[in-house]
């Protein structure tokens, strides 16, 4: 096992109603103004904002909206976001909504707490000396950003996709009522579970030692999120299946699951984001669109950890050699995401890059990586980044 580091100060309320202490949670943390930051109107027809801004009139705190935030969210909203809360005095930032809310606000506490333009740390020109605080009242099931050091901005100038992690950015709270989740389409809430799952699949597919008990945890976690998908495709409002995906969504990516390890791969998301940034798409379904093609591209460098996951997460008979395992484990995984009606290819993600995309996409991940590489199982140069997005046509 190597050493690590395992920071999680995110204070996780769950459960029916949880929001109704977001008013407390904000006390908590000594603010006095809050920016309630969030995506469609779709929060305000609920009456979830309203439930959350009469929490906050109750302690007497106040608050400043900003909806409009979009599924990859853009740095155009974050720059607006920095400048409401300087006028408005604000000193707490509190996401209401999924990881684009989420992330969106975290960029807002990276720039309102650093002088100079914030797409610095995304860029990799600068770090960042510190955060204002965010809050996250979750309504969807997927990045984890609700716990962890990660916010993702696109810049609609080039169409970067890129992020900037740190620690300063944990949020304080997540509120999780699994209920929020119900109203979800089938295409969100599976792309979300994609999303869950590849955020161990990433921690626990790498170069590092050995680490039982994480990978314990790691299948753990994985068979709960394939079995409970399942269950949603047929019971969308089943709670305890809510329940079960909701909390393996901020474990899965709150370190957790890389305990002990190499720190993982993460080709995939570096490679997705890509995707992401110049084509739209759900980031679940779109990692859903390029894990197999990647698998197979790498899994040769370390059969043994594919082998061990396709017996012990996906149900595989072991076959005569680890290759020939890990082979039909990548091909179990496929036809879970298919059951899920996840894409498995980019034509099946919509998406039809044209040559000069494909080598664009590649160049964009490599020169996102201070090394140009990516990847843990498998180093992968810029040709074998284009070599990838070809193939998972
Ligand atoms: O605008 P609203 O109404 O919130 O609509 C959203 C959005 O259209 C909708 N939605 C959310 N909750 C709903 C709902 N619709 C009905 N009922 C509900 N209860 O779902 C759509 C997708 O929302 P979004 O926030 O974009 O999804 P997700 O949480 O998957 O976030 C994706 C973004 O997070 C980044 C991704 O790259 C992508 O930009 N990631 C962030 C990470 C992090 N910060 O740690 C890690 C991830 O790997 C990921 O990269
Ligand atoms: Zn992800």
């Amino acid at each position: 096992m190597l050493g690590f580091t395992y920071y999680t100060p995110t204070k996780v309320v769950f459960g029916p109603y949880a929001e109704l202490k977001t008013g407390e949670l904000v006390a908590e943390q000594g603010a006095k103004k809050v920016l309630i930051h969030y995506g469609s109107e779709r929060v305000k027809r609920t009456g979830l904002i309203a439930q959350i801004e009469k929490s906050l009139d109750e302690l007497g705190i106040g608050y400043v909206e900003l909806g409009g935030v979009v599924p990859n969210p853009r740095l155009s909203k974050v720059y607006e976001g920095i400048e409401l809360c300087r006028k408005e005095g604000v000193d707490f930032l509190l996401a209401v909504g999924g990881g684009s809310v989420a992330d969106s606000a975290k960029a807002i506490g990276y720039g309102l707490a650093n002088e100079g333009d914030v797409w610095d740390f995304f860029d990799l020109k600068r770090k960042p000396a510190g955060a204002y605080p965010v809050g996250v009242v979750l309504t969807i099931s997927a990045t984890g950003s609700e716990m962890s050091n990660s916010t993702v901005i696109t810049n609609e100038d080039g169409w970067l996709k890129r992020s900037c992690n740190t620690d300063y950015i944990r949020p304080r709270f997540a509120v999780l009522n699994p209920t929020l989740t119900m109203t979800l389409p089938e295409y969100q809430t599976m792309s979300g579970c994609t999303d869950i799952m590849m955020h161990t699949l990433e921690r626990y597919l790498n170069n590092g030692g050995a680490m039982d008990l994480t990978d314990e945890i790691a299948e753990g976690l994985l068979r709960t999120v394939m079995r409970n998908a399942l269950i949603l495709l047929d019971e969308p409002e089943n709670y305890d299946a809510r329940a079960e995906i909701m909390w393996a969504g901020s474990l899965s990516h709150n370190g957790l699951t890389g305990c002990g390890t190499d720190g993982g791969d993460w080709a995939c998301h570096r490679l997705e984001h890509e995707v992401g940034g110049m084509f739209d798409v759900a980031h679940g379904a779109g990692l859903a669109a390029i894990w197999g093609t990647w698998a197979r591209y790498v899994y040769k460098n370390n059969p043994a950890r594919f082998a061990k996951l396709a017996v012990n997460v996906l149900g595989v008979t072991p076959c005569d050699d680890d290759e020939a395992t890990a082979l039909a484990g990548i091909g179990a995984m496929e036809e879970f995401f298919r059951s899920i009606h996840m894409p498995v290819s980019l034509t099946e993600l919509g998406v039809h890059p044209t040559d000069e995309e494909y080598k664009e996409l590649a160049h964009k991940a490599a020169v996102a990586s201070p090394t140009g590489t990516l990847g843990s199982v498998m180093k992968l140069q810029e040709a074998d980044m284009e070599a990838i997005f070809r193939a998972a046509q």
